[in-house]
């Protein structure tokens, strides 16, 4: 489709019933806009497959025209002279308007990504606590006043960086929106930010609402695009001093590279998992095996830190292994906006292709298949709960995120065993333990290699807590205050008094 058929804006009726305006243009410097290029592409829904759409895309000309844009806001626009309160009054504003439209941003969020939803509920209300949370950060962000001699008057400035480029996966569209902008306008940058090409509706609608909140032109700028054009563009730009970004980790290496080679841009990056989630002989069992269907199934297991590798005590592991299986058969998987669907569609034919060829991998390895391994319904992308068991550790679904409902179940016989084997891959997003004893949950906790470890629950993240990763897992933290570190930098100045 050319651009002189595609029109910015166009009304969406959603199978909920749900109708809105959907903006389909690039947002930049405030305003809704083609692509220099003309070019557009198509929007999938996942729970049929069909087409629901088409946005303009972004290539490497429109990231310089949104860099141009945050620029020019950066340093000369009202944003330059705004007051940190008033940084934030705008961040509650936004909050105020998320929480408005709740129930739009997730109707498109269960349209476009095929969550559940009741998970897409959740995540708007989370988007609504993150940009609140940083909204009061706005003005508690400053430096110090450090002594050193006493003809010297020596302090620190935080100061913002800049532009700020942003590219985002698909998994929580919204939500990792959220967890971007937040921090990075909280410290008064500016922002050119890339959602997922598979996701790109939700983010567009949110630019809307920053319209309406009032944000000057060019702060926050919100393209559609590919990555290999227009993400590679923002990962290599000479003007972007910093880049964030969270995906899968080869695209990660890539980011890191591209800002090396160009201006040695700022990096963090949030990465991929295969988390350990371990069941001791002591813990409550029905609630452990709750949280191990929770940790691994909850967004399709299409979660960064999805609780992939389950670690069960010898003593108790057949039982566990029956009910969880038990358990993970009762999930309802299917259409999204039924509000008693648990696990919608697989985000792509791509991601769905990727999961079951996991799946292959596994049966070849010699695992085996207590329950799914295979699609669910006859359209869309939909694969039922997989558990695999009889796996050892040098197995490819054992090392490799899979990023899917699919996770393996094993043995384990003591702490030191399991030590070793929850830190037995490259990454180290996320972990937990499930124990009545305080001790052995600590004693695991501070023995596993991971940026968070979860205590008898799962995916119990917040705003206020930091989250990122340990080894390939990823660069920095985002969320709570750590995040701030991300999007400022430290000036000093020392006065001579003398
Ligand atoms: P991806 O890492 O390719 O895509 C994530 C984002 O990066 C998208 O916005 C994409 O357009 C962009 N991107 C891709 N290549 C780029 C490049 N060369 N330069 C700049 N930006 C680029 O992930 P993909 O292909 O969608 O999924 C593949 C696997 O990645 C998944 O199966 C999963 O294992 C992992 N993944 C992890 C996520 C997480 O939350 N940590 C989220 C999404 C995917
Ligand atoms: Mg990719």
């Amino acid at each position: 489709m050319s651009t002189n058929s595609l029109p910015l804006f166009q009304k969406f009726k959603l199978p909920n019933g749900v109708e809105y305006e959907q903006p389909l243009g690039l947002f930049i410097n405030g305003e809704f806009v083609a692509g220099k290029e003309g070019k557009t592409f198509e929007v999938l829904n996942p729970a049929t497959g069909q087409n629901s759409g088409f946005v303009h895309e972004a290539t490497a000309v429109d990231v310089d025209i949104a860099v141009d844009a945050a620029e020019k806001a950066f340093y000369e626009g009202p944003w330059s002279r705004i007051t940190p309160a008033d940084r934030g009054k705008l961040l509650l504003k936004l909050a105020d308007l998320f929480e408005e439209n709740l129930t739009v941003l997730a109707s498109i969020e269960a349209f476009d990504n095929g969550k559940a939803i009741q998970l897409a509920k959740g995540d708007i209300g989370a988007c609504v606590g993150c940009l609140r949370y940083y909204g009061g950060w706005a003005d508690k962000i400053h430096g110090k006043v450090i002594d050193t001699a006493s003809d010297s008057f020596t302090y620190t400035k935080q100061e913002a960086i800049g532009v700020c480029g942003q590219i985002i996966p698909w998994n929580f569209p919204l939500l990792m929106w959220a967890w971007k902008i937040g921090p990075a306008i909280a410290c008064g940058n500016t922002v050119v930010l890339k959602t997922a090409e598979q996701t790109p509706l939700g983010g567009l609608y949110a630019a809307s609402l920053c319209k309406e909140a009032g944000f000057p032109p060019g702060v926050i700028n919100i393209i559609s695009g590919f990555g290999r054009t227009a993400g590679s563009a923002i990962a290599s730009h000479m003007k972007i001093h910093k880049v964030a970004f969270t995906g899968s980790t080869p695209v990660g290496r890539q980011i890191m590279k591209a800002a090396a080679d160009s201006n040695l841009k700022k990096v963090t990056l949030e990465l991929g998992g295969k988390s350990p989630n371990i069941v001791c002989e002591d813990a409550d069992i029905e609630k452990a095996v709750e949280w191990i269907n929770f940790g691994i199934y909850y967004n399709g297991g299409q979660c960064c830190c999805a609780g992939s590798r389950i670690y069960v005590q010898d003593t108790i592991y057949d039982k566990v292994v029956a009910a969880f299986k038990k358990r993970a058969e009762e999930n309802v998987v299917g259409n999204p906006f039924d509000e008693k669907t648990f696990q919608g569609a697989q985000v792509s034919q791509a991601q769905y292709d990727r999961i079951m060829k996991y799946i292959d991998i596994g049966k070849q390895e010699g695992a085996v298949v207590e329950t799914g391994g295979v699609r669910h319904g006859d359209e869309g992308w939909f694969i039922k709960p997989t558990i695999f068991s009889h796996v050892t550790e040098d197995m490819r679904i054992m090392q490799e995120e899979i990023f899917g409902p699919v996770c393996s179940i094993a043995k384990f016989h003591d702490i030191e065993d399991v030590v070793a084997k929850g830190n037995g891959t490259q990454y180290g997003l996320a972990s937990a333990v499930h124990t009545k004893s305080i001790s052995t949950a600590m004693e695991i906790s501070s023995k596993l290699r991971a940026g968070t470890v979860w205590v008898n629950c799962y995916n119990s993240l917040h705003w206020a807590l930091p989250f990122g990763g340990y080894g390939e897992s990823g660069i920095g933290r985002e969320l709570g205050k750590e995040a701030l570190r991300n999007y400022t930098q430290v000036k000093t100045v020392n006065i001579n008094l003398a």
